[in-house]
């Protein structure tokens, strides 16, 4: 049994991890109506990734025998204002989801539920990378963005991501 502000949190991230896929997959369209196929692919394929997190938090409550409590997904709340503004609201929602994965992971230690702070320590890892990430699409926007031919072999690159499964199994 894991303690109940817990599992209200570990809920709670299941909606916010799904909401981060419809947000994404709300950018990825942006920028396939834009032109920009590379940057709608590099969001399509994040989008995917964020439905794996939002699974592996239902799997961790399942494993741990807690029901999991499924609500309404909010419509994507950002204005989508320039193909480089929405890269700077990626990386402040990242930012934001780190802060929420640390709050469940203080809840965790103020607890001494070592299960799961074991559970959270991949999602750690991964919000560094995904920050890290978000923060390289700003910087490289801002350093080829301007230049037509530049911004072209910028979206070729990101077109050439491809979806892997998360490294993480329950
Ligand atoms: Fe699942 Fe990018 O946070």
């Amino acid at each position: 049994m894991l303690d109940k502000k817990v599992v209200e949190l570990l809920n709670q991230q299941v909606n916010k991890e799904f909401y981060s896929a419809y947000l994404y997959l709300d950018f990825s369209n942006f920028y396939y109506d834009q032109g920009l196929d590379g940057f709608g692919n590099w969001y399509k394929i994040q989008a995917q990734e964020e439905r794996d997190h939002a699974m592996l938090f239902v799997q961790y409550l399942q494993n741990n025998g807690e029901k999991v409590e499924l609500e309404a997904i909010d419509k994507p709340g950002i204005v989508l204002e320039s193909a480089k503004a929405v890269l700077g609201e990626g990386l402040k929602h990242e930012q934001y989801v780190t802060s929420l994965i640390h709050n469940i992971y203080d809840a965790a230690y103020s607890i001494k539920d070592f299960r799961t702070m074991q559970f959270l320590d991949w999602f750690v890892k991964e919000q560094g990378e995904e920050e890290t990430n978000a923060e390289n699409l700003v910087k490289k926007f801002e350093l080829f963005g301007d230049d037509p031919k530049s911004l072209y072999m910028l979206d070729s690159e990101l077109g050439a991501r491809v979806y892997s499964a998360p490294s993480l199994t329950l």
